[in-house]
């Protein structure tokens, strides 16, 4: 059976952990998602964790090398065999070409990408109204899908919490960033005849339809 290897893409708030959960249970391969692996880091205190915490919370993106170990890493445990979902990486044309390299290397099958768009002024909002658990990563969002008790996870029952960057000041460097560094890797992909585009606007359950059907395509 052939390896189900796909990259999220879109900028912050479009959706991607969102889906990359949602498609990660369907296909039966773990959610790769550097975002969550660092802040692991950061909860757990370890060195690694201290390192990025600031600039994390500023909004801004922590080293190519770094993330690029922790996905090496990653990728070579015996969940990721069948393929993965890549939620957050690559986010630089240095990654990408990076994650190129390990897919060689690990002859792994090729990997494909799908950018979930959602009109920029959509964002804000959805980031100002997250939360989501420390726990098990389960996101929520205060209006468009609460949790069935108000502040308390649906699935493992721990206290919801705001992350550190999803202040206004923080989601606009975001926001900025992901222009600057990882608009690029859309063209990148296309060049390569590996990217779909979906609308990221909608019920969840129709976001992830449309990009399973992208998937077919
Ligand atoms: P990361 O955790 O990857 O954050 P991000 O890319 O900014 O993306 P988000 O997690 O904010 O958004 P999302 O697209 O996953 O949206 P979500 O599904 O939650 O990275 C955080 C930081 O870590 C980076 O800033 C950087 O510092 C560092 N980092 C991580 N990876 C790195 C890398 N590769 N290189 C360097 N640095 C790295 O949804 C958002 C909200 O919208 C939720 O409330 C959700 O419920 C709601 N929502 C989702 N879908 C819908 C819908 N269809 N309709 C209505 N609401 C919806």
């Amino acid at each position: 059976m052939a390896q189900r290897n796909l990259i999220l893409l879109g900028p912050p708030g479009a959706g991607k952990g969102t889906q990359a959960q949602r498609l990660a249970s369907r296909f039966g391969v773990p959610q790769i998602s550097t975002g969550d692996m660092l802040r692991e880091a950061r909860r757990a205190g370890t060195e690694l964790g201290q390192r990025v915490a600031a600039v994390m919370d500023a909004g801004g993106l922590v080293s190519d090398d770094l993330v690029i170990a922790l996905v090496e890493e990653r990728l070579g445990r015996a969940d990721a065999r069948d393929g993965a979902i890549l939620d957050g990486f690559p986010r630089t044309i240095k990654q990408a070409e990076a994650l190129d390299g390990l897919v060689a290397k690990m002859g792994r099958d090729p990997v494909r990408v799908v950018a979930i768009e959602v009109p920029r002024a959509a964002l804000v909002e959805r980031l100002s109204g997250r939360r989501s658990c420390p726990k098990c990563g389960a996101t929520y969002h205060l209006d468009f899908t609460p949790p069935r008790s108000p502040g308390v996870c649906d699935a493992c029952g721990s206290a919801l919490v705001q992350r550190a960057d999803d202040t206004a000041e923080a989601i606009s460097r975001r926001q900025d960033v992901y222009e600057r560094d990882t608009a690029p890797l859309i063209e990148y992909y296309a060049e390569r005849g590996a990217l779909r585009k979906v609308s990221g606007v909608g019920p969840l359950e129709e976001v992830l339809d449309r990009v399973t059907r992208s998937l077919e395509a």
